[in-house]
């Protein structure tokens, strides 16, 4: 037996989290028995668990998804940690060491800034300090407003981009902590940093060249805690002790990327060689009101590389790298150019007419310059990111393309999810919805990467949630997200949820002087009930449910305060709503609102986000919740019934995506489904079986047909390939999943400049349905987290196979399915400390392992071949 995965909050040995509520969790492998007979949990302050400071004793009840220890914590503390397992054929073992950290109770530090006339000159701060020896421990934590990069004796800190990230600066700012230990050295000392405007300052937000939406200079706030072998301590914190230069990086911009004149570098910048001569104080800055506080985040790092695929001259004469995947990253470079040199990097996401093309990011010039001073390095960007595939190059005598390297960045989740199928359009596909997530993870779920928008759409995240947990363990990523939801809900919203998380957009309407509008509409702001509740069934998680119960509680009650002012009819019915964005059955050309009544979307939203507050409720064992969100729920259900059906059972609106949320949020009486669905199923055929959804019916068709027993018309959806259909996208060539269903016309053209992106994950949502219904893998919400999930693949003759991988938090499930011989064999495999049902495809009979069943058979941990008679 193997104890592996140790984790805290979803995060391994993190050091300097806020780790309120905490809760541990780690998996067993290799075991030999099935289940946990017993576990123990045992935390100490030190390696050698000499002193426990918790000891949970031998129990049965240890849940390995998340433990949560009865522990006060203490400031600025590593807690080391591990489990021992004994299962039920005796097998036990201990895990290795894992550890925590805690930040500390505060940084008693003062923000400061470069006493610069121009607010806008880019700094850089540091110090020189005198150790006496070398230090056993030390820590450094820091913020910086937009985004700092931190410097120890002339080596970047950490790994990590963009810090310290995006959020509502008008409610917290996240600091980071960085073990420096191995960093520092006997005698002298140089802490560095470099900031960049970020989200801060930099230009954000819809409207045109609108800059400075949350703050106006950057600034830096900065502690470093020092420990000796004797105990004896040094602190150093940000303060006029900091000198200020200004820095080779002239602008900055999440959208328009950056200039950097290195000729303007200091020679040593961070070392104690440093001549600091010329260099002016930092002064204080106005703490912004916030609070600081340790980070949620989980690190923003680089992942894949790439070289570029091809070379090329397009007819316009330009130069252009194509690295032949679209991604979400930054880029490095070798530079040999000489002094004076003016290189600029273009990022584009396509071709049109085979020259370079950025008109579809509006107003985001997603730029490069630098400036070269003549010496042979490695360039990068700092304090931007870009979504590109290609890449325009202007300067240079002669473009060596081995000399770019394309980077991936994106918050560093473990992957969890796996699918090949004997499609290979198919793969690609799930490898498209998988880049739109690692293109679109960036710190915040954001709608697309690269344009003059990169926002936290509740929409699209809402939409691609189940598919971002498949995928990758996302957990710790949306507990963030979720935070900075429930600050801007808990503020004017009065519970309401944004359009955009952070809320941006009422920021901008601050500084505008404008009322706040960009709130509450359905589907969008169900983020709030949908992405908790999404978290709970994949991770399986109570205390994270417990957490972000108020998220969802404050957003139903939002949308029953709204009921009740307008007429108390247990409907949603006033309100700008996005509504089924996108569809393609709109009533007015043009428009992109679909063609679904919005009302009856904001009634059924309605009801399916206070089913899901009920059932968080019951789950938390607050009763008197569940009752009351229980009869809302049935009152609104009854409401839509009476509104929106006929006597003989027709639903009044009809477009396919009303058809699927009447049958999948249950919305009709019982006896109204037969004909629900076999309208939708004609509604469908009137298409030649293609889609009209939008953002809403489309993360749901195809889960729909399942469940209703037309899987048949679900696998020709995903399998269609002339417009519009998923495939459509990918014999485009699409790398990534585009906004529009007909983002790129047949002619390669793309089909509007106006808001058309071609990495925007929420049509993604297909996977979820590959994963659920093609693969089969149901988690269930009475055992989440995979404890018992059921294996239900849906085979399809169109496929010779289908191989799903999901690395749950009990351990890898398997499930494949191929034709051999004229039937159909599966192979499966049910993790240990779990229970699964396996259903076979149409009720049919089996041999499991030679045993014989009928139509559905309980499976304990270990692996099977199944094969149907
Ligand atoms: C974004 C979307 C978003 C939408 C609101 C767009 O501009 O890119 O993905 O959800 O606005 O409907």
């Amino acid at each position: 037996m193997k104890i592996t995965r140790l984790e805290v909050n979803h995060l391994t040995n993190p050091i300097g989290y806020y780790l309120d509520p905490l809760t541990l969790s780690y998996t067993v492998t290799e075991a030999r028995g099935t289940k946990t007979a017993s576990a123990r949990v045992e935390i100490a302050k030190t390696p050698d668990f000499a002193a426990l400071v918790y000891d949970s004793g031998v129990r049965d009840d240890i849940d390995s998804r998340a433990f949560a220890p009865e522990l006060s914590l203490e400031p600025e503390t590593r807690y080391f940690w591990q489990v021992s397992v004994t299962d039920d054929a005796g097998d036990c073992a201990v895990s290795e060491t894992a550890f925590f950290e805690t930040a500390p109770a505060a940084l008693n530090a003062q923000w400061v800034k470069a006493p610069f006339e121009d607010p806008d000159t880019h700094p850089l701060l540091m110090r020189k300090f005198t150790l006496p020896k070398k230090p056993v421990c030390a820590r450094l934590n820091v913020s910086g407003l937009g985004l700092y990069e931190a410097y120890l004796n002339g080596e970047k800190v950490s790994e990590e981009y963009l810090t310290p990230f995006y959020n509502d600066y008008n409610h917290w700012v996240q600091y980071q902590t960085f073990d420096v230990t191995e960093q520092l050295a006997e005698g002298e000392n140089a802490v560095g940093f470099m900031l960049g405007e970020g989200w801060w300052m930099g230009r954000f937000g819809f409207v045109a060249g609108m800059r400075k939406v949350y703050g106006s200079q950057m600034q830096l706030i900065m502690r470093l805690h020092v420990t000796f072998e004797d105990g004896s301590e040094t602190v150093l914190v940000s303060d006029e002790n900091l000198l200020c230069h200004r820095s080779p990086i002239l602008e900055s911009s999440i959208y328009d990327g950056e200039v950097y004149d290195s000729r303007l570098e200091v020679p040593g910048f961070a070392t104690p060689s440093c001549d600091l001569s010329g260099w002016v104080k930092a002064v204080p800055a106005a703490a912004p009101k916030e609070n600081l506080m340790p980070r949620l985040s989980p690190a923003l790092t680089a992942h894949e590389t790439f070289k570029p695929a091809e070379l090329i001259h397009t007819p316009a004469g330009e130069t252009v790298l194509d690295f032949g995947q679209e991604i979400t990253g930054t880029i490095m470079f070798r530079c040999r150019a000489p002094k004076d040199t003016r290189i600029r990097l273009t990022f584009g996401e396509i071709l049109q007419d085979d020259n370079f093309y950025t008109e579809n990011l509006r107003t985001a010039k997603q730029e490069y310059t630098f400036i070269a001073s003549g010496d042979d390095r490695l360039v990068r960007p700092h304090f931007t990111f870009y979504g590109y595939r290609f890449v325009k190059v202007e300067g240079l005598e002669e473009v060596c393309p081995d000399d770019f390297t394309a980077v991936v960045l994106h918050s560093d989740l473990r992957r969890t999810g796996c699918i090949e199928t004997s499609n290979p359009k198919v793969n690609r596909l799930f490898l498209n919805a998988l880049w739109g997530q690692k293109g679109n993870f960036v710190d915040v779920p954001t709608d697309c990467p690269q344009r003059d928008e990169r926002m936290g759409w509740t929409g699209d995240a809402q939409a691609f949630c189940a598919t971002a947990h498949f995928n990758m363990a996302s957990s710790a990523f949306y507990r963030k997200y979720l935070y900075d939801m429930l600050t801007e809900q808990a503020g004017e919203l009065n519970g309401s949820c944004p359009f955009v998380v952070p809320d941006v957009l009422h920021q901008i309407a601050r500084v505008q002087g404008a009322p706040e509008t960009s709130h509450a509409s359905c589907a969008w702001g169900d983020a709030a009930t949908v992405i908790p509740w999404t978290n709970y069934l994949f991770s399986g998680d109570k205390e994270l449910l417990r957490a972000q119960y108020e998220n969802m509680k404050r957003w139903t009650d939002y949308i029953h305060t709204i009921d009740v002012e307008t007429g108390d009819l247990r409907l949603w019915h006033t309100g700008f709503h996005f509504a089924d964005w996108l569809a393609l059955d709109n009533y007015h050309q043009g428009s992109s609102f679909g063609g679904t009544d919005p009302y009856f979307i904001a009634s059924a939203y309605y009801l399916y986000s206070t089913e899901l507050t009920a059932k968080a409720a019951e789950i938390l064992e607050l009763s008197e919740d569940a009752l009351y969100y229980r009869t809302l729920a049935k009152e609104i259900r009854e409401a839509m019934q009476q509104e929106y059906f006929t006597p003989t059972g027709k639903l009044a609106v009809d477009t396919q995506t009303a058809l699927v949320l009447a049958l999948h949020f249950d919305i009709a009486p019982a006896a109204y489904r037969p004909r629900l669905i076999r309208d939708l199923k004609k509604k469908l055929d009137d298409e030649k079986i293609h889609l009209t959804t939008g953002f809403v019916g489309t993360a749901y068709l195809c889960r729909t047909l399942s469940e209703n027993g037309l899987t048949d018309y679900a696998y020709t959806l995903l399998l269609n390939e002339d417009y519009p259909s998923w495939l459509y996208e990918v014999n485009m060539g699409a790398t990534t999943i585009w906004e529009r269903w007909n983002s790129v016309l047949p002619n390669g053209k793309i089909s509007d400049t106006g808001m058309n992106s071609l990495n925007h994950y929420a049509y993604g949502a297909i996977v979820e349905w590959i994963y659920r219904h093609a693969a089969g893998l149901n988690p269930d919400e009475t055992a989440p987290g995979f404890k018992h999930f059921t294996l239900a693949p849906e085979v399809d003759p169109r496929f010779d196979f289908v191989r799903m991988s999901y690395d749950s938090p009990y351990g890898e499930i398997k499930s494949h399915w191929e034709k051999k011989d004229d039937t159909w064999h599966f192979s499966v495999t049910v993790p240990f400390d779990t229970q699964a049902t396996f259903i076979a495809p149409g009720g049919a009979d089996g041999y499991v392992n030679g045993t014989l069943f009928h139509e559905s058979i309980e499976l304990i941990p270990g692996s099977y071949d199944i094969k149907l008679i």
